[in-house]
């Protein structure tokens, strides 16, 4: 498959000075997930957004605002993130060739996006505050400065977002009954409906999906109907964020949908990251959020039976291998001799 600014060229704001950016982004799998599906006696599919080219849905909406920024004639973008935005931001940059800030939260972004960030090259800062701080900062810095901002309050972003929809679509041959998405800055969840509607409109199916957004329980700002939590804390550390950005439009997505928001604990994060893993499927704690909503709603018997639902799993497991350590014992160490593996196995 070729990137989303060429398989998705009609639908998106791509003119001829645009660069034909890419990293084969898009084109992620729908994988059904039987054990789930019974669970919840309904059909359920995993939209696997871990296997972009920096593991997370967020190339979607970034080879769309790197190119943009490109085509506008910028040399540097600055983004703030909690790790998936500044690695696909890192990425595009260097292969746009542009500068790339990123403003993190110290100590709260998991190993392997530091890690991106910093094999892609990226001026990584880490601000000793949250992801709200740190997006306050760089939207003053980006309108004193000649520096694109390129987090998802910029409308291109949403625009590239809005694709894995089509995508959906393009593979079930309708929209899913229900699309359950994890809640951080409301960004995702916002693009999905867009691209829903939009894909309607052009006469690809005729019903859309009802939206229901999970958060996690100690940031959740939409499920709880409060304009912001003052000091987000999860162990979903991607959508650890207190005041979301594009609050507004995913209000609209849910109440237009006739969807819904709620809020899971993060022990029931972790339940369904494993119950997500036994079905071969590796993602990473915030997008195991969707998942142990809908586990939560089946179990207040808010779920009606034999509904088709796609769970958007937003990133790759492997980009946070302490949370995937911590939650299991350690593997134990033997002996390399054919007796103590043995032993240790049988
Ligand atoms: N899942 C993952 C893995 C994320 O990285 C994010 C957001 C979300 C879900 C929530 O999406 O913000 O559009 O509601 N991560 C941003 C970042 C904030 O900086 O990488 P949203």
């Amino acid at each position: 498959m070729p990137g989303l600014l060429e398989r998705y060229r009609p639908y998106l704001p791509v003119t001829d000075r645009t660069p034909p950016l890419s990293l084969h982004e898009g084109s992620t799998p729908l994988i059904p997930a039987p054990k789930l599906s019974e669970a919840l006696s309904c059909e359920l599919h995993l939209k696997y957004e871990g296997l972009n080219p920096t593991g997370s849905f967020k190339d979607r909406g970034m080879v769309m605002a790197v190119a943009k920024a490109v085509e506008d004639g910028a040399d540097t973008v600055i983004c703030a993130s909690t790790g998936n935005t500044s690695a696909a931001a890192a990425a595009y940059a260097a292969r746009a060739g542009l500068k790339c800030i990123v403003l993190i939260p110290d100590g709260n972004i998991a190993l392997g996006k530091l890690a991106q960030a910093m094999a892609y090259g990226a001026r990584i800062v880490a601000v000793q505050g949250n992801f709200d701080e740190a997006l306050h900062l760089v939207r003053e810095i980006s309108a004193a400065h000649p520096i694109a901002l390129v987090n998802s309050v910029n409308p291109h972003r949403l625009q590239g977002q809005k694709t894995a929809a089509f995508e959906i679509v393009d593979d079930l041959g309708e929209a899913p009954d229900i699309l359950a998405i994890p809640v951080g800055n409301a960004g995702n969840i916002s693009a999905y409906w867009m691209g829903f509607r939009e894909y309607r409109s052009a006469g690809k199916m005729p019903g859309l999906p009802r939206m229901w957004g999970i958060q996690a329980a100690g940031a959740a700002p939409l499920a709880r109907g409060v304009d912001r939590v003052e000091h987000p804390e999860t162990i979903a550390t991607a959508i650890r964020i207190g005041a979301p950005a594009s609050a507004h439009l995913a209000r609209a997505a849910v109440q237009e949908s006739g969807g819904l928001f709620d809020l899971v604990t993060d022990d029931e994060i972790m339940a369904a990251y494993h119950r997500i893993a036994g079905e071969g499927v590796f993602c990473e704690p915030a997008s195991a959020a969707p998942v142990a909503g809908l586990l939560k709603l089946h179990a207040a018997g808010q779920l009606k039976p034999g509904q088709r639902i796609v769970a958007v799993l937003t990133g790759n497991g492997l980009k946070d291998p302490q949370s995937a350590l911590r939650s299991v014992a350690a593997p134990v160490a033997v002996p390399a001799r054919m007796d103590a593996v043995l032993e240790s196995i049988l």
